[in-house]
């Protein structure tokens, strides 16, 4: 157990290990928002989720995110999350991806209770994420891992709640929110 008492994350899986980003990772990290999300929206698709993970976050974000490595040094997933700075009771998960050979391994998992845990500890009582609505599997994931699907103004074919244009004229989104 934590010192808060709260379960301990679930330990990484085999000899993977675990760190905060810096900013050199961003050219690694740009190839796997290209090449790990199985080409979901083609080519605007992979141009979308890399102009979403500028940087910055590996500037000013760092001490709230997670990479995982191999032992030889390659990247195996990542987590990019903050804490909330408008409201005090939020921490929220930017992005998160596991390599094709890694998925269902529960590595997502693990990443997602640090995140937890470290949210909690900084007094958070709350986690919230968006995805996309044709991300059938980030759905699957985030409702396995506890999260509820907040109403939306319409709801899909699959019952999915969705967020009609929320980032903009056709990014439609799903919005999760979890409590600690
Ligand atoms: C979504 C993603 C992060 C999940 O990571 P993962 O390491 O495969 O997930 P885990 O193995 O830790 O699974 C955690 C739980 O979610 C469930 N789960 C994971 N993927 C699932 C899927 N596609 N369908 C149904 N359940 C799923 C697992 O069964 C597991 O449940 P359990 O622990 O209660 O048995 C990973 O598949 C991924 O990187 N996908 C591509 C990128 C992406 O879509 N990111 C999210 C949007 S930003």
């Amino acid at each position: 157990m934590t010192h808060a008492g709260r379960p301990s994350p679930a330990p990484l899986p085999g000899d993977l290990s675990l760190r905060h980003p810096v900013p050199s990772d961003h050219p690694r990290l740009q190839t796997a928002l290209a090449d790990w999300w199985g080409g979901l929206g083609g080519e605007a698709g992979a141009l979308q989720r890399k102009l979403l993970v500028p940087r910055l976050f590996l500037q000013h974000f760092a001490d709230t995110s997670f990479l995982v490595e191999r032992p030889d040094g390659t990247l195996h997933a990542f987590l990019i999350g903050f804490l909330s700075r408008t409201d005090p009771a939020t921490a929220y998960i930017h992005f998160v991806g596991v390599c094709p050979d890694g998925k269902r391994g529960g590595v997502g998992r693990a990443l997602y209770e640090r995140f937890f845990t470290l949210a909690h500890e900084a007094g958070r009582t709350r986690v919230r994420c968006i995805t996309s609505p044709d991300n059938r599997a980030s759905i699957a994931y985030h409702t396995r891992m506890g999260f509820h699907l907040e109403p939306g103004d319409h709801t899909d074919e699959h019952g999915t709640p969705v967020h009609t244009d929320y980032d903009g004229p056709g990014l439609d989104r799903v919005s999760f929110v979890r409590e600690l």
